[in-house]
């Protein structure tokens, strides 16, 4: 099992940044930066990631064994039910978004509380390491204005504050067993638990290829087997989603 190395620092631009410095030095799997602030945190698809005082920002360093040729979508996935299974044993009504967005599901509409950066890089043609930060929205009272309407924290949802080292904690140790069953190959108990969480199955939604643009809605299926998400389009044609940002709809 791995042991994680944590290093808190009190800020730096991105943690996972941060990371990957440590992972160019040559640090070891299972190193962890934990940040009090960032200064410029990263979302998924260039956005940013809004490090408002009272988040948990951290990276973890992976480093999957080359030979195992693991699914790094299924690293993500993983990551994303530890999340949410931590905030459900901690009382927030969560699940995940697809592909690893983690929404405070109790009541429509779904906010976010909890995002997941994946970056890998290849070394001489073989996976490298992944770096593999989260934040989560923990303590926060109130947002910036512009995602106010969108974003929502494990505060907001239960009106109790928490612990951001435990809740890390939690992640990590949850994240673990499903890292390994990744490395293994061993997807369906990754998608089985994947699917109890999951927001989108049975609901309409637009996907959007975020570096074309382009939209295509439909109703969701299932999530298959690859982690890829099933959608019964308009005029009855299935399409499977391997990348996009999804958002939730109301009518076909
Ligand atoms: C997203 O949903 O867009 C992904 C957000 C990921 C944010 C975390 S905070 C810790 C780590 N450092 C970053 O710069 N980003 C990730």
């Amino acid at each position: 099992m791995t042991q994680f190395n944590i290093i808190n620092i009190d800020e730096t631009d991105s943690t996972n940044n941060e990371v990957k410095k440590l992972a160019a030095k040559g640090f070891p799997h299972g190193t962890v930066v934990r940040a009090e602030r960032q200064t410029a945190g990263k979302g998924r698809s260039g956005k940013s990631w809004s490090s408002v005082d009272g988040g948990l920002f951290f990276s973890v360093l992976l480093r999957p064994p080359a030979e195992m040729a693991v699914n790094p979508g299924m690293i993500t996935l993983s990551a994303g039910i530890a999340a949410a299974e931590t905030a459900r044993s901690f009382g927030v009504k969560a699940g995940v978004k697809w592909p690893n967005d983690v929404l405070a599901g109790g009541r429509k509409p779904y906010r976010k509380f909890c995002g997941i950066l994946a970056e890998t890089s290849a070394e001489d043609g073989v996976s490298g390491p992944v770096v593999l930060g989260i934040g989560v929205n923990v303590n926060i009272k109130k947002f910036p204005t512009d995602i106010a309407g969108i974003a929502t924290s494990m505060y907001l949802e239960t009106g109790g504050a928490f612990d951001s080292v435990l809740i890390m904690e939690s992640i990590l140790q949850a994240f673990t067993p499903l890292y390994y069953k990744a490395l293994d190959g061993d997807s369906a108990l990754i998608i089985a638990r994947y699917k109890q969480l999951c927001l989108n199955i049975g609901e309409v939604v637009t996907l959007t290829n975020t570096v074309t643009g382009e939209r295509i809605t439909g109703l969701v299926l299932d999530v298959d087997g690859g982690g890829g998400l099933v959608m019964r389009l308009e005029y009855g044609s299935v399409y499977t989603a391997w990348s996009g940002e999804v958002t939730f709809n109301e009518k076909l």
